[in-house]
C-alpha cells in the first residue's frame, strides 16, 4: 500500500487519527526499531523536518538522501542508457533501501520541462514500481498529499466539520512553480465534500483529468473573476503555479504572467468580502507578492497551524501504512 495521492486513504479517517495524535491521546510507536528513508530531490523546511521528528516519535529511525548531493544522482527511466550525468538507477537504488527501511518517502518536484511527461509522474511511479515496501509521496510532479491532509485538518479544527466555501486562488510570482499543492488541495477538498472554487486568470487551468476526478467526487466552480471567488468564502487558499502551456517556456509564463501582478494577490481588501474566511497557504510563501503583510500577520492566518499538522498528519500516514 502506498500514500502517493488523496484517494490512496480515507481522509476522514486520517485526519481523526492525526488529531489523536496532536491531542497526545495516540502514543503508538509502530516504528519502533524500523527505519524509514526520506528521499530528497528538492529543498524543504517543513516536510524534512515534519517527517524526521514524526518518524523519531513513532519510535523509528529516519534516514535522509539527497541524490546528487548526500547519495548518487538517479535515473528513473526504463531502459535508459547511463553513458550521461545519472549514476544509479532507481532499480537498485530503491531495491537496496527497502532491505535496510520499512517504507520510502520521496520528494520530486515538476522541472516544468515537459507537461505531457511530467503530468504522469514519471520518477515517483518509478519508485512505486520497484518498491514493495510502502511510498510516500512528499510532493511529486502532480501531487502533493501531505499537504493537503493536513489542509484539510486545519479547516476541521478552524471551522469545524461539515460543507465550507473553500476557495483555491493563483497568485502572481515571479517564477512559474508546479501544480502539485493546488491539485492535490482542490482534490481533498472535493473528498470532504466541500464547495470548491477555483479562480485563476485565463492560461492558468488545472490539468483536465484530474478537474474531471474533482467534479465525479464534489461542487466545483471555476472562475477567472477572483474579486466574485472572494464573496461568502470561508476559506481562501493562495498558490501560484505555472501554465501547462508554458512547460519547456519559463520565460513566456513571466510574460503571460506580468499582466496579472497587481489583481492576483490577496490583500485585507479582498479578505474584508469573505465570510469571516481564514487564510491558508502551504509555505514557504513571498510575503507582499502573494498575500500581505496585513493578512499573513492577521489573526485570520493560520499557516502555522497547517505547517504544524504536516507532523499529525504524517504520523497518522505512517501509522495506517505500517
Ligand atoms: N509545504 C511544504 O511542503 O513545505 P516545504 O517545501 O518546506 O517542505
Amino acid at each position: 500500500m502506498n500514500f502517493l495521492n488523496t484517494l490512496d486513504s480515507d481522509l476522514n479517517h486520517l485526519i481523526q487519527s492525526a488529531m489523536r495524535f496532536k491531542a497526545g491521546d495516540d502514543q503508538c510507536k509502530p516504528l519502533s526499531g524500523k527505519s524509514v528513508a526520506l528521499v530528497f530531490f528538492n529543498p524543504s523546511l517543513r516536510t524534512r523536518a515534519s517527517m524526521q521528528v514524526g518518524i523519531y516519535e513513532l519510535g523509528g529511525n529516519p534516514v535522509v538522501l539527497e541524490p546528487g548531493g548526500t547519495s548518487w544522482t538517479l535515473e528513473h527511466r526504463e531502459s535508459a542508457v547511463m553513458d550521461g550525468d545519472k549514476t544509479e538507477h532507481v532499480a537498485e537504488f530503491v531495491r537496496v533501501l527497502e532491505r535496510y527501511c520499512v517504507a520510502i518517502g520521496v520528494r520530486t518536484f515538476a522541472p516544468l520541462k515537459n507537461w505531457q511527461e511530467e503530468r504522469t509522474d514519471p520518477v515517483l511511479n518509478a519508485f512505486a514500481k520497484y518498491a514493495s515496501v510502502p511510498i510516500i509521496n512528499l510532493e511529486s510532479a502532480m501531487h502533493h498529499p501531505c499537504q493537503s491532509a493536513a489542509d484539510m485538518m486545519t479547516i476541521r479544527e478552524k471551522l469545524g466539520a461539515g460543507r465550507k466555501r473553500v476557495v483555491l486562488t493563483w497568485a502572481w510570482h515571479p517564477k512559474a512553480l508546479p501544480m502539485a499543492v493546488p491539485n492535490s488541495f482542490a482534490l481533498a477538498a472535493a473528498q470532504m465534500g466541500h464547495d470548491l472554487v477555483i479562480a485563476h486568470p485565463p492560461g492558468y487551468e488545472l490539468d483536465e483529468d484530474l478537474l474531471e476526478t474533482i467534479r465525479e467526487r464534489g461542487n466545483v466552480e471555476i472562475t477567472n473573476n477572483i474579486d466574485a471567488a472572494f464573496l461568502g468564502a470561508e476559506v481562501i487558499y493562495a498558490k501560484s503555479w505555472g501554465g501547462k502551456q508554458f512547460y519547456g517556456d519559463a520565460d513566456r509564463d513571466l510574460e503571460e504572467r506580468a499582466q496579472h501582478r497587481d489583481r492576483w494577490i490577496v490583500n485585507e481588501d479582498k479578505m474584508s468580502r469573505t465570510n469571516k474566511a481564514i487564510f491558508m497557504h502551504c509555505l514557504p510563501v513571498r510575503r507582499n507578492v502573494i498575500v500581505t503583510d496585513a493578512v499573513i500577520d492577521s489573526s485570520s492566518s493560520v499557516v502555522i497551524d497547517e505547517a504544524e499538522n504536516r507532523l499529525h498528519v504524517q504520523k497518522a500516514v505512517m501509522a495506517q501504512l505500517l
